[in-house]
């Protein structure tokens, strides 16, 4: 309960400090991170360390992107405990718009993402 009330704090922090969006792919995967990803990743990538993994500079998320956007789609479950699938809750564009995302934001420099790319992984 204590470090749900933290990662809420963090959160509304993070949301006042919402960058200015860079185009419209980029700005429709912020708005999906927002609302989906950033009350555990947090805003600025950075996860809560132990409970959340970082985003930023996280090697997995830069790397090729077909394990990314499946472990997105169908969740995750490792040390950390559990993340849950986005497949019902976001389409192929979602799906890519976010995954994009995460590869470009902060720090991150790698290749985006294509909803065709995410509709190859969700019918795996
Ligand atoms: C309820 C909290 C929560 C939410 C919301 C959440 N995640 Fe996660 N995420 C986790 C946890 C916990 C892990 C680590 C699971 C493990 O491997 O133990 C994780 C792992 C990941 C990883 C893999 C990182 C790595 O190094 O293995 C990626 C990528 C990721 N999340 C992206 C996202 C995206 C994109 C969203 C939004 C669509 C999202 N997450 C929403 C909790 C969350």
């Amino acid at each position: 309960m204590k470090n749900l009330v933290l990662v809420l704090c963090l959160d509304l922090l993070g949301g006042a400090a919402l960058a200015q969006g860079q185009g419209d792919a980029r700005q429709r995967g912020q708005e999906v991170f927002e609302a989906n990803c950033a009350q555990c990743h947090r805003s600025n990538g950075e996860g809560l360390p132990d409970i959340f993994p970082a985003l930023n500079n996280n090697p997995f998320v830069l790397g090729d992107p077909k394990p990314v956007i499946a472990a997105v789609l169908n969740g995750l479950k490792g040390n950390l405990g559990a993340m849950p699938g986005w497949k019902d809750r976001l389409d192929d564009e979602q799906t890519a718009a976010v995954v994009t995302y995460i590869r470009q934001a902060w720090s991150n420099r790698a290749a985006a993402v294509t909803a065709a790319m995410a509709a190859a992984t969700r019918t795996k």
